[in-house]
């Protein structure tokens, strides 16, 4: 028993940044964004949350998939930036779906979070627990974004991205997965909720903060590592992988990944030039692009990695069926 992606969903706000907006709020230039990480664009909320972006994204994966909302046994969201703590996004989407019969939690994993979501609705499906998963990740990095900090505001865009997951007779290709928390302050972020003095909104520790070179590092050295590992753990060979879908962080790491794994650069897909880094909603979206415009295509073996704060890495192989 496995479980297989039936549909995909996506959203993205209608107001879109592009770097001269960026360039009048700190010192930088289209170029130097568009040479030191491939990104021209990104979507930025306006008037939409976290909660919205999900829930839009979902329906649509739902009806991609022609499954109804109450079929749906788990919904997992994966987000860092949500509006709501308590409830919880996934019960949001449920209410606004319907999904009666949905269990629902968040996740939190950053930009490896839409892998740890599949695996995590893959290891329900097989093992027998769940027969239909909603998937999600939805994120508003805007507001978590330091807008007078040109290391980081260059990078991130908000936007959601959903798959629906049906439990199925067939090959279950087992993923590969790690985190080190010691490397961990390479990218941190306090919670808005830590108890400090009165004014801490404008203290830049509550906006995402990144030591940019070495989660480069990190990401060109782990991503080749944790893609070879999860092909040999399946008995997989990387010539049998159609598409090598990266977490959309910046084109200079995927081209290194492809580099460093000795496969073409045609085969690992980039929507991050209109995007920027979405974290963990960034894979759905591509996916959902990739699935609308042809290029995935029935009997596809594909691969989805992502990597970012914690640290955290992984990857899992998909064979693509809708
Ligand atoms: N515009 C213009 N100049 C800039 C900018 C900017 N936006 N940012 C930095 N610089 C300057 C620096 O001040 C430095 O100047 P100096 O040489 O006079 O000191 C110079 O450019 C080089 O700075 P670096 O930090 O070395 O630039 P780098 O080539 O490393 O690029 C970047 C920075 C784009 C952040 C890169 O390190 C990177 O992409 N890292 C990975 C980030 C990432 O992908 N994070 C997300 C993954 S995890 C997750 O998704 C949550």
């Amino acid at each position: 028993m496995t479980g297989i992606i039936c549909g995909t969903g996506s959203y993205a706000p209608s107001y879109i940044m592009d770097n001269n907006e960026i360039a009048t709020m700190v010192e930088t230039s289209d170029e130097w964004i568009r040479e030191r990480t491939g990104v021209a664009t990104r979507h930025i909320i306006k008037g939409e949350t976290t909660v919205s972006m999900a829930c839009e994204a979902a329906k649509r994966a739902l009806a991609d998939g022609k499954v109804r909302a109450e079929e749906v046994d788990v919904i997992i969201v994966s987000t860092i930036s949500s509006n709501v703590i308590l409830p919880c996004t996934a019960c949001e989407v449920q209410k606004e779906l319907g999904a009666v019969n949905a269990t629902c939690f968040d996740m939190s994993a950053a930009c490896s979070g839409f892998v740890l979501a599949y695996n995590t609705a893959l290891s329900y499906l097989s093992g027998g627990m769940y027969k239909t998963a909603l998937i999600i990740g939805s994120e508003s990095l805007s507001n978590l974004t330091n807008w007078k900090d040109r290391g980081t505001c260059i990078l991130f865009g908000d936007g959601a991205g959903a798959a629906v997951m049906r439990a199925k007779e067939g090959r279950m290709y087992l993923p590969a997965t790690h985190s080190d928390g010691i490397k961990g302050n390479a990218l941190t972020c306090l919670s808005r909720h830590t108890p400090v003095d009165a004014g801490h909104m404008t203290d830049p520790e509550y906006y995402m903060q990144m030591d940019g070179q070495a989660v480069f590092k990190f990401a060109v050295k782990r991503v080749p590592e944790v893609v070879n590992e999860v092909l040999e753990k399946n008995q997989v060979d990387k010539e049998e992988i159609v598409w090598y879908i990266m977490h959309q962080a910046n084109s200079r790491i995927v081209e290194a990944v492809a580099k460093r794994l000795e496969v073409p650069i045609g085969k690992f897909p980039m929507n991050l030039q209109e995007y920027g880094n979405t974290s963990s909603a960034s894979i759905a979206i591509l996916l959902d692009e990739m699935k609308r415009d042809g290029r995935l295509m029935s009997g596809q073996k594909i691969i989805i990695a992502g990597f970012g704060a914690g640290l955290t890495w992984g990857a899992a192989v998909l064979e693509w069926e809708p």
